[in-house]
């Protein structure tokens, strides 16, 4: 089975893209049809080296997922030709990835929220100067987007085996 490589991307990597590798890792692992590689990376350098937001922790460990152990980096170049798919967690992100991506580079930079079926959400809203309900929204969005992501990798891949 094909290995699927894939860098969620928001501005600080201690939010929201610490919480969508957590929530993409743990949709996958449950999926016997796919096997998915997750990293996730800040366009931003504030902080690089620490650990996620302890709301975004707390948010995440609800529902039993657990990413206190991930360490915050930032988007390189390299990240354009290792990884499959860089899904931005807002328009920002997205013109900030699409501004730095070498021409021919391998991945499909896209914005996360596009994946969603039932739901026009768009961005991912950052939570980061906002109430502690946010994070439960984020995890909310994230979980929804993520296995309708997963979904369409399913379907492409099973399109291209055929
Ligand atoms: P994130 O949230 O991009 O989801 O990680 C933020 C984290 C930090 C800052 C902004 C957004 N900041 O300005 O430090």
């Amino acid at each position: 089975m094909k290995k699927v490589k894939v860098l969620a991307v928001c501005l600080g990597n201690i939010c929201r893209s610490p919480a969508a590798q957590g929530i993409l890792q743990r949709v996958a692992q449950d999926c016997s049809d796919l096997v998915l590689e997750v990293d996730s990376a800040g366009t931003a350098a504030y902080h690089v080296g620490s650990s996620p937001d302890s709301r975004s922790v707390q948010a995440l460990a609800k529902v039993g997922v657990d990413i206190s152990s991930q360490q915050a980096r930032q988007v390189s170049i390299a990240d354009f030709d290792c990884f499959d798919w860089i899904l931005a967690m807002d328009n920002e992100n997205l013109s900030n990835l699409r501004a730095i991506q070498p021409p021919g580079s391998h991945a499909k930079v896209v914005l996360f929220g596009e994946y969603c079926a039932d739901a026009d959400f768009g961005e991912v809203q950052d939570p980061y100067y906002g109430k502690s309900n946010g994070f439960n929204l984020m995890r909310v969005q994230l979980q929804q987007i993520a296995e309708d992501f997963i979904n369409t990798l399913i379907l492409s891949e099973q399109g291209l085996r055929r």
